[in-house]
Order: C-alpha cells, then sequence, then structure tokens
C-alpha cells in the first residue's frame, strides 16, 4: 500500500517537474476574483498561479502578469472561456427578467443586455504576449492556430472537460493536461455545449478515475477539493495535481468582500445552488436569497444578455458588501476553506495530503 501511494507522489512530482511547480497545488482561474496578489502568495508558496482573463481587456491582461512577476517568479496559468456563438434575443421574455430583477437591484437600463466580453482573438494576442506557464480553457477548445502558436512558444495547454466526452475531444485537439471538473465546483460550469450544462453534471468522485482511464494525459482534479483530504483522495483516484477555486476565496489576498467570505465559511454541501439567474449560463453558487427567488422567477436571459442585466444589482450589492443579491459563486465543500494566509493553505493541504498517504 505504502509503496502505492509512493508511486502517487511520484506521478504530482512528475507533473510539478514538467510545470515549473514546486507542490501539485493549481489556484483555479476565477474571473473577478483572482487578483495579483493572491497569484503571488501561491505562486511564491510554490503552487501555479492563476488569472481567470475572461472579463479583461488586452491591457489589463499584461498589466496582471506584470504585476505577479513583481512579486513572484513562480509559474501562473492564464485561462479564456471559449465564445460561443451569439444569443438569440426575445424581447418580451427579457422583459419579464427585468421586471424581475428590479425588485433586487437598481431598474436594468434599457441597453444593459448589449454588453459582450472583450474580444477573444484580442485576449488570446495579449495573452500570448504575456507569456504564461500555462494558458487553459474552459467551454470548448481553442482554435488549431492559436494551439499552435503557444506550443511553438513553449506555453502548455491545459483543457477543462465535465465528462469523458469533453476530455476526448479536448486530447484530440491537442490539450496537454485535462482539468476534470466536477458538479461540486464554484462557479461557472465548463460544459461544451452550454444548453446541455445541467444534463453533464458529474461528480468528480465518478468523473476523475474515468477521465483517467480514457485519455494518456495528466489530469488535473478540480471541485469541492477544500482541504488535505480532498487533495490525498485525488491523487489516489488518478490525478497529477488539484486546481481549487472557493478553497482561496477566504484567504486575505483574495480580497473578496467579506459578506461573501463569511458566507462561504458557514455554507454546508446542500447550500449552494447551480443557477443561470447570474450570467445566463450555469453555474454554482450560495443558495442566497436572489438565487432562491430566481427558481420561481422568469427564465433568464441567455449568456451573455443576462449578466448585462444584473450588472447593475451585483455592483449595487458588492457596494453595500449584501450577500442577498451578491454573485457569490461557491462549490460545495465551501465551508472547509480556511480563513488563513494563501501560502499557509497550500503548505497544509500538500504537507496534509502527504502525511495521510503516510509518505
Ligand atoms: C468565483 C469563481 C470564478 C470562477 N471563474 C472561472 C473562470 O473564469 N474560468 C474557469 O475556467 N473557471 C472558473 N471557475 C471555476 C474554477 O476554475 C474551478 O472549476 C472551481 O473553482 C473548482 O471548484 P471549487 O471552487 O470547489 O474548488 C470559477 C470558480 C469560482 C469559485
Amino acid at each position: 500500500m505504502v509503496r502505492n501511494f509512493k508511486q502517487m507522489i511520484e506521478r504530482a512530482e512528475a507533473f510539478c517537474a514538467a510545470n515549473q511547480i514546486r507542490l501539485p497545488i493549481l489556484l483555479a482561474p476565477m474571473a473577478g476574483a483572482c487578483p495579483p496578489s493572491l497569484s503571488i502568495a501561491v505562486a511564491n508558496a510554490g503552487g501555479l498561479g492563476a488569472c481567470g482573463a475572461l472579463l479583461m481587456q488586452p491591457e489589463a491582461i499584461k498589466t496582471w502578469a506584470s504585476e505577479v512577476r513583481a512579486g513572484s517568479n513562480g509559474a501562473f496559468q492564464i485561462n479564456l472561456w471559449i465564445p460561443e456563438p451569439a444569443p438569440r434575443r426575445d424581447a418580451a421574455a427579457e422583459q419579464a427578467v427585468k421586471a424581475f430583477l428590479a425588485s433586487w437591484g437598481p431598474p436594468v437600463a434599457g441597453d444593459a443586455g448589449d454588453a459582450r466580453p472583450p474580444n477573444f482573438d484580442a485576449q488570446c494576442d495579449a495573452i500570448l504576449e504575456a507569456g504564461p506557464t500555462v494558458i487553459s480553457s474552459i467551454m470548448g477548445v481553442y482554435p488549431p492556430e492559436f494551439v499552435e502558436q503557444m506550443k511553438a512558444r513553449g506555453i502548455k495547454w491545459f483543457a477543462n472537460a465535465t465528462t469523458v466526452a469533453e476530455a476526448k475531444l479536448a486530447a484530440q485537439a491537442g490539450a496537454e493536461a485535462i482539468i476534470a471538473q466536477g458538479m461540486e465546483a464554484g462557479g461557472h460550469r465548463g460544459a461544451f455545449d452550454a444548453g446541455k450544462a445541467e444534463a453533464g453534471m458529474v461528480g468528480l468522485f465518478a468523473l476523475l478515475p474515468a477521465i483517467c482511464d480514457a485519455v494518456k494525459l495528466p489530469v488535473i482534479a478540480s471541485g469541492g477539493i477544500s482541504d488535505a483530504r480532498g487533495v490525498a483522495a485525488a491523487l489516489i483516484l488518478g490525478a497529477s495535481a488539484v486546481q481549487i477555486g472557493t478553497g482561496f476565496l477566504r484567504c486575505p489576498e483574495a480580497k473578496i468582500p467579506t459578506a461573501w467570505a463569511d458566507a462561504i465559511g458557514i455554507t454546508q454541501p446542500e447550500d449552494t445552488v447551480v443557477t443561470r439567474a447570474f450570467s445566463g449560463r450555469l453555474g454554482r453558487s450560495i443558495a442566497t436569497p436572489y438565487a432562491r427567488a430566481a427558481v420561481d422567477a422568469p427564465k433568464p436571459a441567455p449568456y451573455p444578455v443576462q449578466r448585462g442585466f444584473t450588472q447593475a444589482m451585483r455592483d449595487q450589492a458588492i457596494k453595500n458588501n449584501d450577500i442577498a443579491s451578491m454573485q457569490a459563486w461557491a462549490g460545495q465543500s465551501a465551508r472547509l476553506a480556511p480563513a488563513r494566509n494563501a501560502a499557509e493553505v497550500v503548505k497544509d493541504f500538500w504537507e496534509g495530503a502527504r502525511s495521510l498517504l503516510g509518505t
């Protein structure tokens, strides 16, 4: 048994050596919740820093990378969502959603639904220029030309997958590692077909060994890992590393609103929901009063229209530090997230996992 555990550690160490990190703990890229301070702390502790660049203009992406490099010579990943076709609009349905939202925040502006994320191609160019160790994807695969460009620069591509079929597609498209995102995960679901996200909810205990069996690539476990037990379990199920989001959100370096950080600390596994009510794409959040009320409300508009509609409400919630209508993403192991410095969290998770495995 001990010999087997040693082999698991060796697999993790090989992954670390190949990706310029000292510990197999990856910060999850979290759009809107990934300040340089958090990546600096994680990278200096030996893990992989991360930037969720979805909403960042090209200049902001380059500035983020320079700020992290000013504080650490460690490795980091930059992440994008793969864009989907433009949404189909329905004026009458949108009116009903706007009327519902007006009771949770300021009136929704007439053109709020027209807001779009920054240009994807320009973001890709900026990421290549920033030159991270890893570029990661979620919700699909990168176009072949971009994959070629990153590989020519020696940048690795890690692809999120929520099913075995997606993992195989990503491997065929040239991904160098698969991030297995279990349904426990906080934030948006990475389903390649956004419309099928509810149907493809697979728990990490089933998904991880299945992906390890299906692809000949290192697999990174993600979703509901917020302590050393989760890290050790992931290694036993075949992972080469773990990617953790919610588990880092209570660290002071994450700088999220205190109402969100406090709520994470008391959220039991059954106190999160998957909802389209914030952005139009499915994501797991704390079951806040708004997320609960949305269950019986008019069907959310498609992404990114709904995101535009909820912008004013979400901004007001942050300003007022009001959890009721805040976009409070969290995974099912939220309660375990430690309110401690990120460096201590990285160290405790890894040393704790090693001690559990007796290595
Ligand atoms: C606040 C928040 C924002 C997120 N944003 C992104 C993102 O922009 N890109 C991405 O690939 N994953 C994103 N995720 C999902 C994470 O990459 C990861 O799958 C998840 O955090 C793992 O589950 P855990 O939160 O239980 O650790 C986000 C998660 C959270 C909690």
